[in-house]
């Protein structure tokens, strides 16, 4: 992490995008029975009132089990999903939904988790940075834009040599590289990586890893990191977003949040993480039980049905995702019973008295 992250302050926090209370649906395809009962299709909730924000330099990692609407979310912010309701805003102006998608580009870029189809395989590594260049009329001459695809290239760590290569004979690692240099092209200020590294090799991870660090903080540039995997998420990020059937259930700082969780289902997931110390004992089984059908979520609180703690208000309403800790963090959670610190923290494991 670098010394410029930025404050985590409600009073000095300043978006540079914010979601508000964004809800995207699919139709799901008729069945036969549909047909035949006369029945609507249902309508799946692939994100539902989700509200978050984003600071200039900033990486904000998300994380939830599959399907939860981690993608949904960030084609929705770039602009490739329409949403069905709610408000994205831009350094506080809102970004319309049939706005202008050559100027979200230039500000919003997305990576996505395989390189190798997100990569044109009839061109080379050069022709493919050029096009961009080129599209976004982003540089005077050809000569200028030869010399830009080469700082491109050493900006992610290639060597300007590669240009020639086609991406089938590059590594799948380089090829993640090319991707991120295609995307800083028309240099963004958030970056949307979805899945980054989960397609690579461990050590490859790494690499990529650090790479967007250094991105960071040599441009500034703030990144939505997407993943499942919680250590890189913790690694990686400033804040943290906890997604589950399409919400939020809970944001705050990756410290506070791994310290010290005050979602049910944020410590779940953390309990599922094996511990390198055998001293320290997970405190609770992890996340059990199945994932609900996103069809048809559970009434109230969409944990409900795996929560330890849950209680019969919880399937009254729906909780609200509101200011959850100390005053003045920014930190939320959408439980009507969050877990105080004590019960989250983790304790060492008492031989003695569990023998
Ligand atoms: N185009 C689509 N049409 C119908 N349903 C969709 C579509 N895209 C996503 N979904 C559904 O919306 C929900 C959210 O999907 P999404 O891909 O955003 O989840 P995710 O968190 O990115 O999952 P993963 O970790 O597997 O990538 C899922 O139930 C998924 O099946
Ligand atoms: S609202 Fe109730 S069911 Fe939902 S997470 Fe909180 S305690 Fe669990
Ligand atoms: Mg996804």
């Amino acid at each position: 992490m670098t010394a410029n992250v930025p404050s985590r302050n409600v009073a000095t926090f300043s978006p540079l995008l914010e979601c508000r209370d964004i809800s995207v649906t699919f139709r799901q395809p008729r069945t036969a029975r549909d047909l035949l009962g006369g029945r609507k299709p249902l309508k799946l909730h692939a994100l539902r009132n989700v509200s978050l924000a984003v600071q200039a330099g900033e990486i904000l990692g998300v994380v939830g089990e599959s399907g939860c609407g981690k993608s949904t979310l960030g084609r929705t912010i770039a602009g490739l999903q329409t949403p069905d309701s709610g408000e994205l805003r831009w350094e506080g102006r809102e970004l319309g939904v049939s706005g202008d998608r050559k100027a979200r580009a230039r500000n919003i870029q997305m990576v996505f988790q395989d390189p190798y189809a997100s990569l044109n395989p009839r061109m080379t590594l050069g022709q493919m940075l050029d096009e961009v260049l080129l599209v976004h009329d982003l540089c005077a001459s050809v000569a200028e834009r030869r010399e830009r695809v080469d700082e491109l290239l050493l900006m992610v760590g290639l060597a300007p040599q590669l240009k020639d290569r086609m991406p089938h004979a590059i590594s799948g690692g380089q090829r993640q590289r090319v991707s991120i240099a295609r995307a800083l092209a028309v240099k963004p200020r958030l970056l949307i990586a979805d899945e980054p590294v989960s397609a690579l090799d461990a050590s490859v991870q790494a690499q990529i890893i650090n790479l967007l660090e250094d991105l960071r903080a040599k441009l500034g540039i703030a990144i939505l990191f997407v993943a499942h995997d919680l250590n890189v998420v913790r690694h990686i990020s400033d804040r943290v977003t906890v997604m589950y059937l399409g919400e939020v259930l809970e944001s705050a700082s990756a410290d506070a949040l791994f310290e010290a969780p005050h979602h049910p289902y944020t410590r779940g997931l953390l309990d599922a993480i094996p511990l390198p110390d055998p001293k320290r004992r997970k405190r609770t089984p992890g996340v059990t039980g199945d994932l609900p059908d996103p069809l048809r979520p559970p009434g109230g609180c969409s944990f409900s049905s795996r929560c330890p703690h849950a209680v019969d208000a919880c399937k009254a309403a729906r909780p609200v995702l509101e200011p959850s800790g100390k005053p003045g963090s920014i930190r939320e959670a959408r439980c009507i019973r969050p877990l105080s610190s004590a019960e989250t923290t983790l304790v060492p494991f008492d031989m003695h008295s569990h023998s």
